[in-house]
């Protein structure tokens, strides 16, 4: 059922939990602070319960509220993107009563996120809003209300439509505590040198091409759709599954011969364009819907062309994104 902000508030208040939209995908929410409502985060999601909730703040001083300091590099990061697709490792103190959502950790990911509605909702709560994405675990994000009612619809009172998310990967997650390093936990839109232009003195530490995430998210498949996906290096290889659906950039389509592609068709093969590797902005931003919409084909088995996203934060982002949705 869709509801509006004032109805969201209402039922995050009574320990209920919704759906919301974020500039990055949607998230499940639930009161922060309220331990049964985060417990019902976990079982509607099937997500394990040793894998920590990002807190969701209005702003910089909500934040301040709940950790024990606000170190300098992550207030100047904060000030430059936030509102935005930033999350920040900080520390709680050890009564904080948002160590439910960490599941026990003395750290909290905090994030502002940069939608109008989801932050009036949680002005509207005052207290901060745990919000993990709005899907099964090891499913495809949501980046519409129409993903999330297709996924959790049943599980849940309500869903706040936002529309389509306008970033569609999830956020960048720092640790900007340390004075000297700042470490890139899990890439996403915000890129190191566009940190680096705030803090030119800093070392970045990000996980460079192997994309693995040290957040404790990192150990489980991700993002997949029901239809098993696999990688593979050469377009032709394909041919091999009639009946199959193939990802591959709008620039690998156009380099298949056109009197190549009547092979394509023969052998029943979706070949199903991302974009053009010239936005890889607008490729992130439909991903997670094109990737889900192949579960609609009935395949039994789909493929990703291998592709080089570049090597920048959302380049990696994407790559990262496509690794799990083939389960390594
Ligand atoms: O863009 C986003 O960040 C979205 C929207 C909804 O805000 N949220 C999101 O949450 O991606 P989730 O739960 O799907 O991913 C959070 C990641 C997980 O890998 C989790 O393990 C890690 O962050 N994480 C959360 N809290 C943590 C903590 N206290 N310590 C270490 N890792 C944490
Ligand atoms: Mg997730």
């Amino acid at each position: 059922m869709l509801i509006n902000t004032d109805q969201a508030a209402d039922l995050l208040l009574n320990g209920e939990v919704i759906a919301v939209p974020t500039e990055t995908v949607y998230g499940l929410a639930a009161v922060a602070t309220n331990p049964e409502a985060i417990a019902k985060i976990f079982d509607i999601k099937k997500r394990p319960a040793d894998n920590p909730l990002i807190c969701h703040f209005y702003d910089i001083e909500q934040i301040r509220a709940y950790v024990t300091t606000m170190p300098a590099n992550t207030l100047n990061l904060l000030h430059q993107f936030a509102p935005g697709p930033i999350s920040f490792m900080l520390d709680l103190n050890e009564t904080s009563p948002l160590r439910f959502a960490t599941c026990g950790s003395q750290q909290v990911i905090a994030r502002i996120p940069n939608h109008p509605l989801f932050l009036s909702i949680i002005k509207k709560c005052g207290l901060p809003v745990a919000a993990p994405s709005a899907n099964t675990s090891g499913r495809v994000s949501p980046t519409s209300a129409e993903m999330v009612a297709a996924d959790l619809g049943t599980k849940i009172p309500g869903i706040v439509d936002g529309g389509q998310c306008t970033i569609g990967i999830e956020s960048t997650i720092v640790d900007a505590r340390a004075t000297e390093s700042i470490q890139i936990l899990r890439p996403g839109f915000i890129a190191a040198n566009e940190i680096r232009k705030v803090l030119p003195h800093i070392e970045i530490i990000s996980n460079g091409l192997k994309n693995e995430f040290i957040t404790p998210g990192s150990r489980y498949r991700h993002y997949a759709p029901h239809t098993p996906v696999a990688i593979i290096k050469q377009i032709d290889e394909v041919l091999a599954f009639p009946g199959c659906a193939l990802f591959l950039t709008l620039e690998a389509l156009q380099s298949i011969p056109r009197n190549h592609l009547k092979t394509f068709t023969e052998q029943r093969i979706e070949l199903i364009s991302i974009g053009s590797l010239s936005s890889i902005e607008n490729i992130a931003r439909s991903f997670y819907r094109l990737i889900s919409s192949v579960d609609q084909l009935h395949v039994k088995k789909a493929f990703f062309l291998a592709t080089d996203f570049g090597d920048t934060s959302l380049g990696r982002a994407l790559q990262n994104r496509v690794d799990k949705i083939s389960g390594g």
